[in-house]
């Protein structure tokens, strides 16, 4: 009998998010069918990059470049680590997993690394093992999640980490502000939007994702970027929340809004 692995088959997010699209994959895909064939592919919001993945594991991304970006600088560092080293990340994933104790959590959590491979594997164990496994910085732009107590987190998963690496062969990884995109999206590309969602009331807040948070200007140039890509013929997809700020935004009938 012969046992055959498909690393394509297997990439997922390897950190988990705030925010994270896993549970919206089915109606994204729907979107993106609908868009038909694309060029390139742009996340400029990528977090734990849900719905590329999804893509990837499925085949739906052309040969062509993809273009992931965010402006936290520690989660696209923590990309390109395991982009450029994945050997290295699974071998000090696998020491921080010998280790784990709740005493250990706070050693690495206190200290962050001049190698980048290090920090990539720091934020990676702490997402793994911290409180409810998300990335959370003070204003000082500090991980300072709590320990979280779990049984047996999944700290070194070695297979996804390298099918993960597989997956961003053919990416382009970079910390940059969204608006950005407009300079790289081009005629027929396909671009995915996922903003830090506008609060759908005053105390549901959950623009606080790094130490730069999201407001209504956010959002304002958020749809002005999206007007101006569809505009030139660059196909775009964005999801929020359905507050009546938002409704506004893209009132124009062009859009299609679900
Ligand atoms: C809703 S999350 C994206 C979740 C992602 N789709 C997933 O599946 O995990 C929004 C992301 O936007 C990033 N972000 C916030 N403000 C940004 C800005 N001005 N430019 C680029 N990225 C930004 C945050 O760091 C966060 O990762």
């Amino acid at each position: 009998m012969s046992v055959r692995t498909n690393r394509m088959a297997t990439p997922r997010p390897f950190l988990k998010w705030v925010g994270g699209k896993g549970q919206l994959l089915p109606k994204l895909i729907e979107r993106v069918e609908a868009a038909g064939e694309f060029g390139r592919y742009h996340e400029p919001f990528v977090g734990g990059g849900a719905l590329f993945f999804e893509l990837q594991r499925t085949n739906r991304l052309p040969r062509a470049r993809s273009y992931l970006s965010d402006n936290n600088d520690r989660l696209i560092e923590t990309y390109q680590g395991v982009q450029s080293g994945v050997e290295r990340i699974i071998k000090l994933l696998e020491r921080h997993k010998a280790r784990h104790s709740e005493d250990y959590f706070y050693e690495i959590r206190s200290k962050v690394p001049r190698d980048p491979l290090a920090r990539a594997a720091r934020i990676i164990f702490l997402n793994k093992t911290c409180y409810n496994g998300l990335y959370r910085e003070n204003r000082k732009g500090q991980f300072n999640a709590p320990f979280g107590r779990y049984k047996n987190p999944a700290i070194c998963d070695a297979d996804n980490l390298r099918a993960v690496a597989v997956a961003l062969t053919h990416a382009k990884l970079e910390c940059r502000h969204f608006f950005e995109v407009s300079k790289h999206a081009k005629v027929g590309d396909l671009v995915y939007f996922d903003p830090p969602y506008h609060p759908v009331s005053k105390t549901a807040s959950f623009t606080s994702y790094d130490k730069s948070g999201f407001g209504e200007d956010s959002q304002i140039l958020l749809a002005k970027v999206f007007e101006e890509l569809t505009d030139r013929g660059v196909k775009a997809i964005l999801s929020n929340s359905m507050t009546g700020f938002v409704q506004q935004l893209y009132r124009d009938r062009r859009f299609k809004i679900d």
